[in-house]
């Protein structure tokens, strides 16, 4: 969208119910932080909202497993996310939360009209019910074995070990996690959003009308909305949320991917009075735009911010639609998955009081390291390595040799540019400030965030090659500048004043990353705010010559070795395996910890145990994906005397292609379970590696199929 009028970006709203950690950071806030920072300084009219996710299921399981009431779960999150936030400089214009009236208003009435257009479809259905609590269970409070890993622990709407998504019917032995009660089926009705019908409408705006969208943004919307769209319920049976605004709907609250979009909304309301001029379509002539909406969130909101909502906003008519949804990819962490689960994350809040002061490092390290494309990895070694090397060697360093020098050498004020003497060198150093400035604006503007910053480091690189390359310390005889000839005086006051004046080019170009860094700069230089305009940026004279500078300060320190052991120990020693996790619960639950003795994994099994499982080696003849399932693959197994189906959630890790002509070890054993309404005859055994990639597991050497396995 070129020049829109105004500008809108979204954060996606974080669920409060825990802390916030640094995948939570590098997936949205701090591309959304940099990019507005970046709009700002351009002087662009431009809104930057955000909200506490206070509703939904994540947050009555925390209030669960905590033994307190939803409420005080999001009042002790909201607060402290909010602090976080606003410690490590992520600057929205509001930070409100959807428990507030105005957004139970503002969603409550986004259903009523769509009610009141008749756009709901309502149906009664069987859900799962716990008679001993007297309440339906969100598939999430439903847990059993998984029927692809057999995970005793997998989720009814998910399994967090294999990653496949499951629906509560497949899972073996289901339980309710509130009273551990076999859940029966029991009637429920509720409010359906018929997404297929806007279906022909979604192709066009994002398979035709957004091709730009980044790979993995498009990618994924191009398969749901090629496999198909379906009615969704939009209400669920709960007493924890935005109650459904309809007589007869007592116990029945909207859906949080319902309500929690339509935050945004609320939260700009209660911004500013002019909220409509942000969120209301204008009626333009051909060639303006208005608002230009940009939604950051994370890979595993696409679908909502791509699809779910603006179907809503569609049907609801009047709202603008997003210009663009700019999804990162997930962060793990020193080569494993976050798991908040199993305590594997780095917790914001914690590293802001072991590093006090170091607030640019995270947000400089996160973006250098920002999985913009695919998923990537934080490691606490390359945390290190980026500060010393780039922000201590590189970037401080400059900065710092460049104020010593002009104290020393100049007086410790702004000297001259002597015109007649620049050399060639001199002026490819003046030419960057322009080619920087042009490079990284540009990187900006499409989201390309971790570009744009290597650009700021590259330019005090180059910075310090000219400082090198020059010299000035010895044009000093004896190092006294007494004793320095005019000629050679001009020599240094060139070289010093170039140098200068990229410092202050460095302060604007930073500013978006790191705000705090371009603060303490604009300190050392004597200059306001005002000058971190991006229009500055590229000017040869921004400071004034003759004007008297402070002396510098170190802008970065070096990280030890030895805090950043501290860091990887912390990590480990804080790590909650599996089986502690049930024991805790346990604990919790009964106040009696369970037997188990073994300290990781699964208890000891004898031998019989073990011979029950049937397992043997077959080839993979036929594979295709299963349709309304990311996960899931279906294949046809050759098994030597047979040949059987199976389901397996490999499909993030195997394409079908990849599949046919593979050898495979398979249970044969087990009951089989249906899929997707498809019967798995089987389970085909896999690998987890440290990149949270499934690998499969194979005989050295082809066996003939059907070959058992001992
Ligand atoms: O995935 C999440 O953490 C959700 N709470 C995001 C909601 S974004 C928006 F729709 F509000
Ligand atoms: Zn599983």
């Amino acid at each position: 969208m070129i020049n829109p009028k105004r500008y809108l970006v979204t954060a996606a709203l974080p669920y409060a119910n825990g802390p916030l950690h640094i995948g939570h950071i590098a997936g949205c806030y701090l591309p959304s932080d940099i990019y507005v920072r970046y709009q700002r300084a351009q002087q662009r009219d431009i809104k930057y909202i955000c909200a506490s996710d206070e509703h939904g299921v994540p947050i009555t399981i925390r209030a669960l497993k905590e033994g307190v009431s939803p409420q005080q779960i999001v009042d002790k999150y909201h607060a402290l996310m909010k602090e976080t936030f606003s410690q490590l400089g992520i600057s929205f214009d509001i930070y409100s939360r959807t428990s507030g009236k105005t957004h139970h208003d503002t969603s409550s009435a986004f259903f009523k009209k769509l009610y009141d257009d008749g756009l709901f479809e309502e149906k009664e259905t069987e859900q799962y019910y716990d008679e001993e609590t007297k309440t339906f269970l969100a598939d999430r409070y439903i847990t059993g074995t998984c029927p692809v890993c057999a995970n005793p622990n997998a989720y009814g709407d998910q399994c967090e070990k294999c990653g496949s998504s499951l629906s509560p019917e497949q899972l073996i032995n289901p339980r309710s996690m509130l009273s551990d009660a076999v859940p029966v089926k029991k009637k429920t009705r509720h409010w359906y959003f018929p997404l297929q019908r806007y279906e022909p409408w979604l192709k066009e705006w994002i398979l035709q009308g957004h091709t730009e969208w980044k790979n993995n943004v498009f990618g994924q919307c191009k398969s749901w909305l090629e496999s198909g769209l379906q009615s969704r319920a939009m209400t669920r049976d709960s007493n924890w949320g935005v109650k459904v605004p309809l007589p007869d709907a007592e116990g029945k609250v909207l859906y949080v991917w319902f309500d929690a979009p339509i935050g945004y909304i609320s939260a700009t309301k209660e911004l500013t009075d002019q909220w409509a001029d942000y969120w209301c379509r204008e009626d333009l002539a051909a060639g303006q735009a208005g608002t230009k909406l940009v939604h950051f969130i994370g890979k595993d909101n696409i679908v909502f911010h791509c699809i779910i909502f603006p179907a809503m906003l569609k049907a609801h008519g009047g709202f603008v639609l997003p210009d663009n949804v700019p999804a990162n990819e997930f962060l793990n962490i020193e080569g494993d998955k976050v798991s908040t689960s199993r305590n594997w994350a780095v917790w914001v809040h914690e590293y802001l009081k072991d590093f006090p002061g170091c607030e640019d490092v995270l947000r400089y390290v996160l973006c250098a390291n920002a999985p913009e494309t695919k998923d990537n990895d934080f490691t606490w070694k390359d945390f290190q390595d980026r500060n010393n090397n780039e922000l201590v060697a590189v970037f401080g360093n400059f900065v710092n040799r460049t104020f010593v020098l002009m104290h020393k050498l100049c007086g410790g004020k702004v000297p001259k540019l002597h015109e007649e003497i620049l050399d060639e060198a001199d002026k490819a150093m003046i030419a960057e400030f322009q080619n920087t400035k042009a490079e990284e604006q540009s990187a900006l503007e499409f989201y390309h965030f971790r570009d744009a910053l290597f650009q700021v480091i590259e330019l005090s690189r180059k910075g310090n090659q000219y400082l090198q390359k020059k010299e000035p310390w010895k044009k000093v005889p004896g190092g006294k500048i007494q004793a320095t000839s005019a000629e050679n005086q001009k020599l240094i006051d060139n070289c010093i004043h170039i140098c200068l004046q990229l410092t202050a080019n460095l302060a604007v170009l930073i500013n978006p990353f790191l705000p705090g860094t371009a603060k303490k700069m604009l300190y050392m230089m004597k200059v306001v705010d005002k000058m971190l305009d991006w229009e500055n940026a590229g000017k040869p004279n921004l400071l004034r010559v003759g004007y008297s500078l402070r002396p510098p300060e170190l802008l970065f320190r070096k990280i030890e070795d030895e805090e950043i052991k501290a860091q990887v120990e912390k990590l480990k020693a804080g790590l909650v395996k599996p089986a502690t996790i049930k024991k805790m619960e346990e604990t919790k639950s009964t106040g009696n910890p369970s037997s188990d003795k073994s300290s990781a994994g699964k208890p000891e099994i004898v031998y019989d145990d073990f011979a029950k499982l049937e397992m043997k080696a077959a080839t993979v003849v036929a594979c295709e994906k299963v349709k309304n399932a990311d996960k899931l693959l279906k294949l046809e197994v050759d098994l030597g005397a047979e040949k059987r189906t199976i389901v397996s959630g490999i499909a993030q890790h195997y394409t079908p292609e990849e599949m046919v002509g593979k050898q495979v070890i398979v249970v044969t054993n087990l009951a089989p379970r249906k899929m997707k309404g498809i019967e798995s005859q089987g389970m085909i055994l896999t690998a987890e590696d440290s990149d949270g990639k499934l690998q499969l597991l194979k005989p050295e050497n082809p066996v003939s199929p059907g070959s058992v396995v001992s």
